[in-house]
């Protein structure tokens, strides 16, 4: 039996979300990471990668701007980072300055990885959609990367961005 209720309460039912990190450099060349758990599958050949990035946003005009981006799937050691990169704008500070977080060139796009996840996608911007208050940029995956460490991944586990591992 169902019954109904506001949209904001049926959603609150959706975790665990997975968590990503979004990685695209500006016009001066700082890469810049957003966490995001709006985030899919989109393809599978060719596979693409999708995100949904709020319009306003200082990484919508960074993945606009380079025409690609990496996307890490952080791991589950990486909730602080992760917290950080989604709470803090690109627009007032260099969030991998700031925040010590191990990155390492990308191999076939102009970004960067994030050398501690449990895997990276280098993704060339395929198109860009806006629905409602967010973009949703799809890119082509054109390398992939895990780490050779096993890791677990991150998720929000529950309302107020509360992250962690699921089992
Ligand atoms: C766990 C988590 C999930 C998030 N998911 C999204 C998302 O799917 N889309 C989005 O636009 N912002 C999301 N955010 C918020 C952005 O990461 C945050 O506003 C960030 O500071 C924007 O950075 P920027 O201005 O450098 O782009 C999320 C934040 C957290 C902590």
């Amino acid at each position: 039996m169902q019954k109904q209720v506001e949209y904001s309460e049926a959603m609150k039912t959706k975790y665990p979300e997975q968590v990503v990190i979004a990685i695209a450099k500006d016009k001066n060349g700082k890469a810049n990471p957003v966490t995001l758990g709006w985030t899919m599958t989109a393809s599978g050949k060719p596979a693409m990668l999708a995100i949904a990035v709020a319009a306003g946003h200082y990484s919508t005009g960074c993945i606009r701007h380079s025409k690609c981006f990496s996307l890490a799937f952080p791991s589950s050691e990486q909730g602080e980072a992760a917290l950080f990169f989604g709470s803090r704008s690109g627009r007032d500070i260099d969030k991998l300055a700031e925040f010590d977080c191990a990155a390492e060139p990308a191999e076939k796009i102009d970004s960067v990885l994030l050398s501690d996840a449990v895997a990276n996608f280098e993704c060339e911007l395929e198109s860009e959609t806006v629905v409602g208050d967010h973009v949703i940029f799809v890119g082509r995956v054109v390398c992939s990367h895990i780490n050779t460490e096993a890791k677990k991944r991150l998720y929000t586990i529950g309302p107020g961005h509360k992250l962690g591992p699921v089992s």
